[in-house]
């Protein structure tokens, strides 16, 4: 039980001991919401205010914050102070310093890891990328921050499916044949890949501006990929190949990998069902040839299902997607990490579901994020405002690079720290922040090794592990927890301890960048508590207890780099 925990619980007893009579008193979860840690150390080391007991004891919280000192004893707790209605914790530091460390290294890797997911199902649907189209850092963020929530619920015990559920299916597909028997050719499209793809889907548009016959040559070629015809289903099938094999480079780099790639053309015929359903249960309309789920009771727009030429769409699509997550997997939760501009896409899917009968409906959960532009103008790939991923991983790689050949150049293995570094930055930048805000990504910040960035949570552990090696050289002997009881060590131990909270909020509210932010300001305790304390001290018993601190501080930022996709060099 981590420290917060365990005074919410102490706190709770003692108010049911003092005032045993007392209704509507909260219990120990509601207190452990409540305590807060001080803005400075004379406040004590966490403070619960008695505010919310003034109505159910019917007195002014100061008062009740002096007879809850009064009937407060426990031996991980010095001192417990009342002032302005605030009971105020000063723990017994010595005891607090040797229960954290050794919480955190006992656990290892599995620090903050737990079983309350113990048979139960995430899907996670992220990345779902676009067949026949670059991938480009408008793709960043699903990818990353459904990479993270994946690992999050992993280390919580979940079973995770992660699952890229590609664009694969539309007319574009029929017009991109065309334009492949037209105008392109096998050589091109193996050597060029997806930018050939991209080519002749533009050259495409251009002509049929001219002859807006080919439009109709389009449609009859996706007609074709539809009814199963052997020459458009092998054409369609190697242009998803080539994307694939494209932005599995992409993949590679990132770390990141799919349980499943089930995209839209998965669940051609898994629709028919789901359409049965819908008019077994009366809940299509015909409005202008179209059959519609009437929302307007929900105030939203109808969910269309057929067109009037009895073609499917992506809401039939994700529609049989989510029916079949749920008979395949029995998802507990069924996660889409998609941009905010489909949140009503998603609104009217989860309502139709609920409509359908579904309990799970409510399971389903769209885990929005904002939009990304590029120093500062907006993604228009038209406007050639666009970024590839490929492009600016890159880039991101070859900055590390210099500049580590500028700060360390005798640095081993130069290439592969940079590789860490240059992806690590781009990553961090992605997910610091809360996930719904706009993000504006600059060169400028994301390869900032200062301030918070990806390469100084990067650098702290690094720093963390030369410290370690240079202690390896010396026989420690028991460490000295009173050397763990100023100001800095504290402060640090203080965000080890909470770490494991931090893990589950991230999970409860699908928001990595609380991981990252833990990580950052680890760091800077971290580098504060260095550069206030001599860790390799004279007095050996104090310096084996720094090493301690030094060593819980490394596991945990590479365990929560870990948890957001960026890897923890030890040497940089
Ligand atoms: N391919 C879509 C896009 O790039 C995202 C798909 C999200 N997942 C889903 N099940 N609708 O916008």
């Amino acid at each position: 039980m981590d420290m917060m925990t365990r005074i919410a619980s102490l706190t709770a007893a003692c108010l049911t001991d003092t005032w045993p009579e007392a209704q509507g008193l909260p219990g120990a979860d509601e207190i452990r919401g409540l305590l807060a840690v001080p803005p400075n150390p004379e406040m004590g080391d966490y403070a619960f205010p008695c505010f919310r007991l003034a109505k159910a004891l019917r007195m002014a919280p100061p008062k009740i914050a002096l007879a809850l000192v009064e009937g407060w004893h426990h031996e991980d707790v010095a001192r417990v102070e009342a002032v302005n209605g605030y009971l105020n914790f000063f723990l017994n530091r010595v005891n607090f310093a040797g229960e954290t460390l050794n919480a955190v290294l006992a656990a290892g890797d599995h620090y903050g890891a737990s079983d309350e997911g113990a048979g139960k199902t995430v899907c996670l649907d992220y990345s779902s990328i676009n067949i026949a189209k670059r991938f480009h850092i408008g793709h960043l963020s699903t990818t990353m921050i459904g990479h993270s929530l994946r690992r999050i619920y992993d280390h919580l015990g979940y079973r995770t499916v992660s699952i890229n559920h590609l664009g694969d299916w539309g007319t574009q597909f029929g017009k991109m044949i065309c334009a492949y028997k037209k105008w392109g050719s096998r050589e091109a499209v193996e050597q060029q890949g997806v930018n050939e793809l991209v080519r002749l889907y533009v050259k495409f548009h251009e002509e049929a501006e001219k002859e807006p016959a080919l439009e109709d040559e389009g449609r009859a070629w996706f007609k074709k990929i539809e009814d199963g015809d052997e020459e458009a289903r092998s054409i369609w099938s190697w242009f998803k190949e080539i994307t694939l094999r494209d932005t599995a480079r992409v993949y590679d780099l990132l770390g990141v990998s799919f349980d499943s790639y089930a995209g839209e053309s998965f669940y051609m015929d898994k629709m028919e069902p789901v359409i049965d359903v819908l008019r077994e249960k009366n809940l299509l309309t015909v409005s202008q040839g179209a059959s519609v789920v009437d929302l307007s009771e929900d105030d939203m727009p109808p969910c269309i299902i057929l067109r009037s030429d009895g073609a499917s769409l992506y809401h039939t699509r994700d529609l049989a997607a989510a029916v079949y997550r749920q008979n395949t997997y029995h998802f507990d939760k069924c996660l889409y990490v998609v941009a905010y501009q489909q949140d009503l896409h998603f609104r009217q899917l989860f309502r139709v579901l609920e409509k359908m009968g579904y309990p799970w409906a409510k399971d389903c959960v769209h885990v929005a994020f904002g939009m990304i532009s590029y120093e500062g103008q907006a993604l228009a790939t038209r406007k050639g405002h666009v970024v590839y991923l490929e492009d600016l991983l890159e880039q991101a790689q070859q900055k590390a690079l210099a500049i580590i050949e500028e700060k360390s150049p005798e640095l081993p293995n130069k290439a592969e720290v940079a590789r860490q570094v240059g992806i690590g930055a781009v990553v961090y930048a992605d997910l610091c922040n809360n996930r719904i805000k706009d993000i504006d990504f600059s060169w400028e910040r994301a390869l900032n090794f200062d301030g918070e960035t990806g390469p100084y949570v990067q650098y702290t552990h690094a720093r963390c592990c030369s410290v370690l090696r240079k202690a390896e050289a010396l026989s420690l002997p028991e460490p000295d927890m009173n050397a763990l009881t100023d100001d800095e060590a504290q402060a640090l131990l203080r965000l080890l301890g909470r770490f494991p909270d931090v893990i589950r909020e991230a999970a409860n509210r699908y928001e990595p960048s609380l991981i990252t932010r833990a990580v950052t300001d680890i760091a800077q305790a971290y580098n504060k508590f260095y550069y206030e304390h001599r860790i390799l001290d004279d007095d050996a018993a104090a310096a084996s207890a720094r090493v301690r601190l030094t060593e819980a501080t490394r596991n945990v930022i590479r365990t929560g780099l870990y948890l957001v996709g960026i890897e923890a060099p030890e040497r940089m």
